[in-house]
Order: C-alpha cells, then structure tokens, then sequence
C-alpha cells in the first residue's frame, strides 16, 4: 500500500489532462488510466444481484460473448425478507468476489433506498421500509463486497424513491425524515460498513440534483459522515461543471459515449485552465480515487484475485432464498405437501415458468443457470410425480421493458424516456384485447385440470415489466388478469396453494379471504425455483418474514394519503417519519399483512421479557424464544421501541434490534440484544441533532409489527 504522501507525490507528476481523464468516465463502465504512472482505469459494473454482462465500450451493446454468464443472486428485498445478517455478508462475499472475478473494481450495488411507495418500480433493489433492518443488512453485505478487493457503491443517495420522473422529480422532505427514514441505511453503510463507494441520484432534494448537491454530499456525507471514498453520479445524473466540480462529486459517469463532452471532462479541463476552479478541489477528487484504488490494492500488485460461478456458492445461493421465503397463510394445513400423496400435480401460472433474470433495468443479470419454480419442482419431485403445467394467463411481454422499446440492450440510453414506451409494437388495446382472449382459453383448460389433480399450486405475481427500473407500477393490481384466474380456481379447488413472485406488495384482496395457503417469493436468485419447491413440500421450513408492510391496497399508503405520490415536478413527503409500519401503525390502518410477518411450520414461544439500563442510556434485554412445535425452524425475534409520553410526534414504535433464531423441536434458547442511546433518540429540527426525552419507553418483543408478544417499560435519563 502507498501512504498518504506518495499518493500526493504522484498527484503532483499527473497533467491536468491525466486528472481529468480520472474524473469522469471515458467508457460506459470506466475511467481512463493513466499508464504513465501506473494508475489503471475505473472499472465499475451493475449490481446488485450479480454482476451484469459486458457491453461494448462506447454503445450499450451486448458483448454477446459467453464469458460473462455469472451468479444471479437473490434481489435486496429477498436478502432482507431472510432477515439474516449472516447471510448478507455471505452474499456479499459472492458478489464481492464475482466483481473481482470480472475484473471489475466498483460494483454498483448495494441498492438501500427505502421504500415509500410499494409502487416504486425499483424496490426489489432495495431492503424494504424499515432503516434499521435496511442498514443491519446493509453493513454486512458492504463488508462482504470489500473482503474481496473491490469496493461497494452504495445508490441511490438520496430519496430515489420512485422512478416517475426519476430524472428531475424534486424531492420537499423535512429534515427530520431525512435524518431519521431516509439517511440511517446510508449513513451505516458508511460509518459501520466502511463503503468505499456512493452514487447520487438523478432526483433533486429540494431544488437542487441530488449528484451535485452540496447539503447531501459535502455537508452529510463527507464533513459529517467523514465519507473519504468516491462520489460518483449515476449514469447521467450531472447537470453542471459548476456543481459537479464544487459541490462533492469526484467521477462523472453517463449513458452516451460523447465522453469528452462529459461535463467534467472538456468543459472542466477548459474552465481550469481559464483558472475558475482551484487545482486544490480537483487533486481532491483524484485522491478520493487515488486513496480507494489504494486500499483495493490497484496500484500495488497485491490484490486479491477473484472467481465466478464457484459450485460452493450456490450452497449459500440457495440457502438465502430458502429463508427468503414468506409463508403468508397456512389457514387448514395443506402445507407442507407430503410428495407421496400426490400423483398428479397441476402448477398454474406463468411465473413457475418464466426466467426472471434477464429483466429489471440496470439489474438484469446474464445467468448462468435460473432454476424456475417449475424446474425447481420437478427437480425436487423426480419422477415419481405426474407435474401438468398450464400457464393459466397470457403474458406476451417479454420481462424487460427496455428489450420492449426495440433498441434492443441500448437500455440506458433509452431509460432517459423509457417509461413512456412500454410496448410501441402493440397498443394497449390490442394488448388487452389478446389477454382477455387469451386468458379465457387459458382458465377453460385450467379448471379442468384442477378437477382431477391431487394438489394445486398456483405460481403467479409480478414480472420485470412491472418491478423494473425507469417506470412505477400504474397500481397494486396483479397484471394479466390473474385475480380473476385466482379466484375462479379457488371457487373450484379451495385447497389451492398461491404462490406469489414479486418484488414489492400486490393487492390481494380480490382473493384473500378465499386462499387458505399463501406464499411469498421474491426474486431470489438462480436456485430461487429450487428454493420454493422445497418451501412447499416440507422440505425446508420457511423463515422469512416481510422487510415491508403489504397494504390491502395502493390508496392506504401513507405516501398517498398524507404525502404525494408521485408528485408532478415536486414532490411532497407529506406523511414525513410515518412511512411503512410507522404509519399503518400509528394511524392503526389495517393491513394485508405487517411488517416482520411470517409464519413457519412449526411454533415459537417469545417469553420472559426482561430490560435492563447498562449505562446511562443503553439497555440490554434478554428473553427467551421457544420451538414447541414438531419440527426445526427459525423465527425472528423484533425488538421495538416505544416513546409513552411523547412531547413531539414519534411513531408508536420502532424497530430497534432483532434476532433471527433457529431452534430444533423443543429446543429454548436465551437470547440478549444491547439497545444503544440511538434506539432512543429522534432528530429535533431545532437543535439539529439526535436527542433523547428522558422519560419511560416500552421495549417490545414482537413476531411482527402487529403482533407483540411481551412489553416492559424502562425510565430513560
Ligand atoms: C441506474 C443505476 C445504475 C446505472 C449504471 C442507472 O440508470 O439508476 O442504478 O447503476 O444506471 O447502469
């Protein structure tokens, strides 16, 4: 490693061209080097559920060489839904390593935006609606990425929270929300994890672009955070040299390949010489990149080599979306499937069939392998098992609606104005008038399968044509039809098990009551389908519960009912801290199904709830959790907490800790958590900093945000 002063010493042998060159991207993925001095190029690539496939250099054209097929890794929501620090780190060892692996230096991952809307067509990217549990998960897979060499890039900052107007939409959010929903994730990352990397986003944050904007990036991340990594924009995201250059940016990436044109490339090379900018604030920036090139070992011959598509990892693949998976219902029993009582089996729904990792935007993923859920079950089934699969809806998108747009993998690009150009082949008349046709030929076939199957399993959901990037959901509905499908196959077989894939909350309501056996799955990952097979034959027990609240519908959303959703081009985050559980609960709306929810095949008993105060305004509490069922599995434990007497607006609680927990059959376990003066504080707009009330708080043991199990009360000084 160099020290400090030899990074200097070699600043001060660069040209102005040589630091120009290192600020801004002079391919779509990469800097330039500067061979002279043997600093070699900037290479980044997206992230954040696996590294994505190589395009040319100056288009965004596929490679289309075989060399980049890689890991598809669970998505952000899936990783959150397991509630498992361990197996965040794990996964981001493999994504650290497979970066490394593809030679890449910058991964453009994690995703930790929270979600304020369920329709925000990016939430699979991100860890749901809670900043504890988004930052918990966060520290660990940041850490998990950089064992390996390579540094993270943690994006969107901040309040990229939906894809309407993504571009420019300005965001009027009250300091305190900041601070205390929207900043918390990030901040961790930083301070705990020690990312190297940070994104801007494309939105404003009142009036000003969030990739230049001097509040958020030099007074938060830098002088407050003491963030000494790299500020790079998100492809696109710079509006001016001015801004770029005085207010914290260090490296300027686009989506078109006029790179001198770049607004830290030849207009800032031009404005320095005509001496606008000192060339201080400039070798700042090249030692922000020169100090992370540094510690990644790229200017010393000792980096760590990386690998992709290891056999082992796929264990730890698999094992992430196993407990990514959230079992909803379980009302008679049916699940877990014993696979010697049934014969025949119908799987309806094109989602057991469809590849998911191509899709998404700027996340799609070159697999090497997708297992899909019918692959899954057949796999797990082998043979012994007559599997009928009928698509049951008609779905003619193809999973991604930038390959829609006709400008084939020029995604980018095209993302400027791609979410007014969903399908330009097919009207959306046509489209629906195909559908329902389609649809009805479909549901024939189907409710005469059903008739005569032994067990049926429904495996429906979302696509990427709806958890997508460049456009927001229109509404909460499931698309092509599927309540109508749902519910008819219900009224024929009740003991239908519905399995949903999605990647943010579906309205249910259409056919809740009637299900007795609802699944969740995400987009988990290439063992993904192997995953949920074993979930619904017994194989494993489920584990996971929800990172976000599932609405009963789209207008119970806080973000819609006291804020604005999505705004025109402002938007107001009227509904301030009470975002996700914060509101549902506060406000007591029902809901489909809370926050922290999630059932398993055996029971667990939360007991003995005890707090106690360590030092001034830290507590330790200790409790004990249970396995009185018949089977293994694991549970997680939420600690919240909760102001009784509070002078200003507070949620009624907070998540403030959790444990996840696995217990064999009888099996108790003692468990302790250390609440810090943080689980306490809220951010007081006039002091400008954390502060805590003294008075009485409740700790809560929760198996949900709507179930709590135990409450003691501790007096806070
Ligand atoms: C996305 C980023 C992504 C970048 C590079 C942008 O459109 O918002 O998340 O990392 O493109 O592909």
């Amino acid at each position: 490693m160099k020290t400090r002063e030899q990074l200097e010493d070699l600043i001060s042998q660069m040209t102005l061209q040589e630091k120009i060159d290192m600020v801004h991207g002079n391919e779509l993925f990469a800097t330039k080097a500067v061979e002279r001095l043997g600093i070699p190029a900037f290479r980044s690539s997206d992230g954040p559920r696996g590294v994505r496939k190589e395009f040319e250099k100056d288009a965004w054209k596929d490679i289309g060489l075989t060399f980049d097929y890689t890991s598809y890794l669970p998505c952000n929501t899936a990783l959150a839904a397991t509630w498992n620090r361990e197996l965040a780190r794990s996964t981001g060892q493999i994504l650290g390593k497979e970066a490394r692996g593809r030679g890449k230096d910058m991964i453009l991952a994690p995703g930790i935006n929270i979600m304020r809307t369920p329709l925000c067509g990016r939430s699979f990217e991100y860890m749901g609606e809670d900043p504890y549990l988004a930052g918990e998960l966060a520290v660990e897979l940041v850490q998990g990425i950089e064992e390996n060499d390579v540094s993270s890039c943690l994006k969107h900052f901040a309040v990229n929270n939906q894809e309407t107007r993504r571009l420019d939409v300005d965001v009027e959010v009250s300091e305190r929300a900041l601070r205390e929903i929207y900043f918390p994730a990030f901040e961790a990352a930083i301070k705990k994890g020690k990312a190297k990397g940070v994104m801007g986003a494309y939105n404003k944050l009142r009036g000003i672009h969030c990739c230049h904007n001097d509040y958020l990036l030099k007074q938060v991340l830098r002088d407050e955070w003491g963030f000494e990594g790299i500020l790079v924009s998100d492809w696109g995201g710079v509006h001016s040299t001015k801004e770029a250059m005085e207010n914290g940016l260090d490296m300027e990436m686009s989506v078109t390949s006029d790179f001198d044109e770049y607004y830290m490339a030849q207009p800032l090379k031009e404005a320095m010489e005509k001496g606008e900018y000192p060339m201080a604030l400039l070798d700042e920036k090249i030692m922000h990149i020169l100090t992370v090139m540094n510690q990644l070992h790229m200017l010393d011959g000792e980096r760590k080599a990386g690998s992709y598509n290891d056999i082992e990892d796929k264990q730890a693949l698999r094992r992430t979306a196993e407990e990514s998976i959230v079992l909803l219902k379980n009302d008679d029993g049916i699940l877990p499937l014993d696979a010697k009582k049934i014969k025949k089996l119908l799987v309806v729904g094109e989602n057991a069939n469809r590849r998911q990792a191509p899709g998404g935007g700027s996340a799609e993923i070159k697999a090497l392998y997708e297992i899909t859920p019918f692959l899954g079950l057949n796999m797990l089934l082998g043979g012994n098992t007559e599997i009928t699969y009928l698509p049951g809806y008609y779905n003619m998108d193809v999973g991604n609606i930038w390959a829609n747009t006709g400008v084939g993998d020029n995604g980018l690009a095209d993302s400027i104005d791609a979410a007014a150009t969903p399908n330009k082949k097919t009207t959306p008349e046509e489209k629906k008038a195909l559908e329902e046709k389609m649809n009805a030929q479909y549901l024939v076939e189907v409710l005469e399968a059903a008739k005569t199957a032994d067990a049926v399993i429904y495996i429906g959901g979302l696509t990427h044509d709806y958890d997508t990037e460049g456009q927001d959901r229109a509404d909460m509905k499931l698309p092509y039809g599927q309540d109508k499908l749902i519910s008819e196959l219900l009224a024929v077989r009740p003991d239908t098990v519905v399995a949903l894939l999605v990647g943010s909350p579906v309205d249910m309501t259409a056919w809740l009551d009637k299900a007795s056996t609802i699944c969740l799955h995400w987009y988990a990952g290439m063992e993904g389908g192997y995953a949920l097979a074993e979930a619904l034959f017994g194989k494993i027990n489920p584990s996971g519960h929800l990172p976000e609240t599932f609405p009963l519908h789209e207008e119970d959303c806080p973000a819609v009912v006291l804020g604005e959703y999505p705004g025109g081009d402002k938007v107001h985050y009227g509904e301030d801290i009470f975002v996700g559980y914060r509101y549902y609960d506060t406000y007591e709306v029902k809901t489909a199904f809370p926050f922290g929810y999630g059932l398993s095949y055996t029971d667990f008993v939360m007991s003995g709830l005890e707090a106690e105060r360590t030092t001034s305004n830290g507590v330790k509490v200790i409790f004990h959790i249970s396995n009185v069922g018949d089977r293994a599995g694991a549970d997680v434990a939420q600690i919240y907490v909760s102001d009784k007497f509070p002078k200003v607006k507070k949620a009624i609680k907070e998540l403030k800790a959790f444990e996840k927990v696995y217990l064999e059959v009888g099996e108790t376990k003692e468990i302790t958590v250390e609440l810090d003066e943080k689980a306490f504080a809220y951010y007081d707009e006039e002091q400008k900093c954390f502060r805590v009330e003294p008075g009485t708080y409740s700790i809560l043991l929760a198996k949900s945000a709507e179930e709590v199990v135990d409450v003691v009360d501790i007096e806070i000084m």
